[in-house]
């Protein structure tokens, strides 16, 4: 299968994600069927669809005929699942993220679509190869992993799992360059792939920073502010919700290392019952909408530097086992976030004895070894 051969994309889930995915398939001109498990949350992603589109109309990006062609032609609401997939080349699978879901999903895909058929899913977390394990082809099964919002972030992982051939990977690649987005090959099914990854250690850091009374959330997100980036991390987590971010760091503490055992601050916030955003309070109040964090509390307690140092690390940490290419760090974090520089670039500027020193610091510091510093930087090897 090869992606010139990829027509018709079935999209499995109309939520956050899915009619963000089926979306831009919409405007590269593929055919799509939306499935849900319900035809009113069918019609919300539609509607929701129709009413991104119609403001990327009034911007120029989509022509007046072709959204009349999406929303006549191309766009297939649909609800059985059988029907859904039966004439589909590409399958993407965007429903919540519960592993005996997938794995359901999967196995139903696998008997209904048709043979040539890829099948990815865009699981955030999830061990690919324990989706594909529910069907009899995994080489046909690999990751497409969009990031939110779908419209606007332009990376794409495309994640190898155990047994995804490379004519899969190769057709997942080329289909997101079709859709205009910027695919990155992760070459193994390994804990938050590649952009979630190079992030995670950052969240032990500040997790310790605040459980040992050095710096609070509202001093860090002033210090991180300052950097010129438009959304703070704990503004971010609120916005996600802690429930989703305390899952995560549980999934990293069983699959990656225990160190990544939720703070306490997070687990008093969820025994509080403050999930962020969605119940009105998490680390900052939003009963009045978007907080307003304070740039006066920014403080030199907390080093923005360190930051860096454990994503470069985590980075190189990647790049040592295999999983991506050390030029695709920076690209893929560029297009998945409104950082303005990537830590591939920033460690350039760095040498490589002062980062492996900070890194020793933090590792000592606060008792972590997931902070020690790989060979690549010991050596001063990654420049
Ligand atoms: N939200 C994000 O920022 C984000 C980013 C990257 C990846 N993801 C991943 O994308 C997936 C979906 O996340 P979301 O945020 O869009 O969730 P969501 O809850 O907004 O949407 C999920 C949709 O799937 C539907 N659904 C449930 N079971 C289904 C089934 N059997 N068949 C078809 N549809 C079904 C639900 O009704 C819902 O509409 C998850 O695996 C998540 O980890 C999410």
């Amino acid at each position: 299968m090869t992606a010139d051969k990829i027509k018709t994309v079935a999209v499995l889930g109309a939520g956050d994600m899915g009619h963000g995915i089926a979306e831009v398939a919409l405007i590269a001109g593929y055919k799509v069927i939306l499935r849900d498990i319900k035809d009113e949350f069918v019609q919300k992603g539609a509607k929701r669809i129709n009413e991104s589109l119609a403001k990327l109309v009034k911007k120029g990006k989509v022509s007046e005929e072709h959204f009349e062609k999406i929303k006549t032609e191309l766009l297939i609401p649909c609800v059985d699942l059988a029907d859904a997939v039966k004439t589909a080349d590409l399958v993407i699978e965007v429903i919540p993220e519960i592993l005996e879901l997938k794995k359901e999903i999967f196995k139903q895909i696998d008997q209904y679509a048709p043979e040539h058929a890829i099948l990815a899913t865009n699981t955030s977390s999830i061990s690919i190869t324990d989706i594909a394990s529910a069907t009899k082809k995994p080489d046909r099964v690999t990751g497409l992993h969009f990031f939110n919002p779908v419209v606007i972030m332009k990376l794409v992982e495309v994640i190898k799992a155990e047994k995804t051939s490379e004519e899969t990977m190769k057709a997942g690649y080329d289909f997101c360059l079709k859709i205009n987005k910027i695919p990155v090959r992760v070459e193994k099914d390994v804990p938050g792939f590649l952009v979630n990854r190079v992030n995670a250690p950052a969240h032990v850091l500040r997790g310790c920073t605040i459980d040992q009374g050095i710096a609070t959330p509202e001093e860090i997100e002033a210090v991180m502010r300052k950097t010129g980036i438009p959304m703070g991390p704990f503004e971010l987590l609120d916005f996600v919700g802690l429930d989703v971010h305390r899952h995560v760091l549980l999934y990293y503490a069983e699959n990656l290392h225990p160190e990544y055992k939720p703070y306490r601050l997070l687990d008093e916030k969820i025994n509080a019952g403050n999930y962020g955003k969605k119940t009105g309070k998490g680390f900052f109040d939003w009963s009045n909408g978007r907080p307003e964090i304070d740039l006066l509390k920014a403080t030199d307690k907390f080093d923005p530097a360190d930051v860096t140092a454990v994503q470069i690390n985590e980075a190189l940490k990647l790049v040592e086992m295999g999983v991506c290419k050390i030029d695709d760090i920076d690209k893929a974090l560029l297009n998945a976030s409104a950082l303005k520089e990537g830590p591939m670039a920033a460690a350039r500027k760095i040498k490589p004895v002062n980062l492996a020193k900070r890194l020793e610091g933090l590792s000592k510091k606060f008792n972590k070894e997931i902070f020690k510093p790989v060979k690549m930087i010991v050596e001063g090897t990654y420049r």
